[in-house]
């Protein structure tokens, strides 16, 4: 039987362990998935990763604060990896190197393809938020080949820098709250840290058009504030939460270390009724 485990602080909460499970089944794959706390007040993310290595462990995913980390200590990295600045995927190779990964913008990139059924080609973009969660999706999403993207952050010289550090046939531009270009988007992805506070970002409900896709890259129980606020805005608008990004970044490490892709929209149907 493979070990396989996450790794973060806090972690007593995290889903991984039931969604790879989930996966486990799903494919018939022989595995175990725990969930581990690194306490960095009494350990370290390199020592216990080493630790986790010797004891045989085939593959690890990094949640917060060590993403970071793992993007340092890895022996190589994807291209996806690189350009997010973030791992949450470690593969122990039989040589002994560590090759890191970064599936969060795929999986998000498949939530909103697959089970959203909204392809991104030729699509208008619109991205709240410039941090680490954004940067960690652009290249996946650029990929697609979408219309076009603006990103639009509270600090906008964020959201320039990052748009400008990508070039592709897509046009990308960024700016601040109140510059956002008047138009419709296909598909408007909060990518703040706000709903954490509760926090709407304050845009124009006008972005949102009849048949836009708005996805809140959070999740609860119930729909985040954001979605509510969209539906509010324009009641036909289509919203998803974050919950099939985390599915579908899981849904990709277990590909990467199995060989194998486990179907996402049943296990998120699971892992929804475990959520209180
Ligand atoms: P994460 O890893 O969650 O992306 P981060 O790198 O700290 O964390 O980025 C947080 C993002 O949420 C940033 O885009 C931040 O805007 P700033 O760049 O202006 O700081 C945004 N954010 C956080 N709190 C916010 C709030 N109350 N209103 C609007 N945007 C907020």
């Amino acid at each position: 039987t493979d070990k396989y485990a996450v790794v973060g602080f806090p972690i007593g909460h995290s889903k991984s362990p039931l969604i790879h499970r989930l996966f486990a089944e799903q494919t018939q794959q022989d595995l175990v998935y725990e969930a581990i706390l690194i306490d960095s007040e009494e350990t370290s993310f390199r020592w216990e990763i080493e630790n986790l290595k010797n004891q045989g462990y085939k593959g690890i995913n990094i949640t917060v604060p060590y993403k970071l980390d793992a993007f340092e200590f890895a022996d190589d990295l994807s291209s996806r990896a690189q350009t997010a600045h973030a791992v949450n995927t470690y593969t122990f190779n039989a040589d002994g190197t560590i090759s890191g990964e970064n599936t969060d913008g795929i999986g998000l990139v498949n939530d909103i393809e697959i089970n959203g059924q909204t392809p991104f080609k030729g699509k208008k973009v619109l991205i709240l938020g410039a941090g680490g969660a954004v940067q960690g999706i652009l290249e996946p999403l650029l990929a697609k080949q979408p219309g076009l993207v603006h990103i639009a952050n509270r600090t906008a010289k964020r959201a320039q820098v990052l748009g400008e550090r990508f070039h592709t046939e897509t046009p990308i531009t960024g700016s601040g709250w109140e510059e956002i270009p008047l138009q419709e988007y296909d598909i408007i992805i909060n990518g703040t840290s706000a709903s954490l506070e509760g926090k709407i970002p304050p845009i124009s409900p006008a972005l949102i058009g009849k048949h836009s896709l708005v996805y809140d890259m959070m999740y609860g129980a119930k729909p985040t504030v954001f979605m509510e606020w969209a539906k509010q805005a324009q009641p036909s608008c289509k919203t998803m939460d974050g919950l099939g990004m985390l599915i579908g970044q899981a849904a990709e490490a277990f590909y990467i270390w199995r060989g194998v892709r486990p179907e996402t929209a049943p296990v998120i149907q699971q892992v929804r009724e475990s959520i209180t």
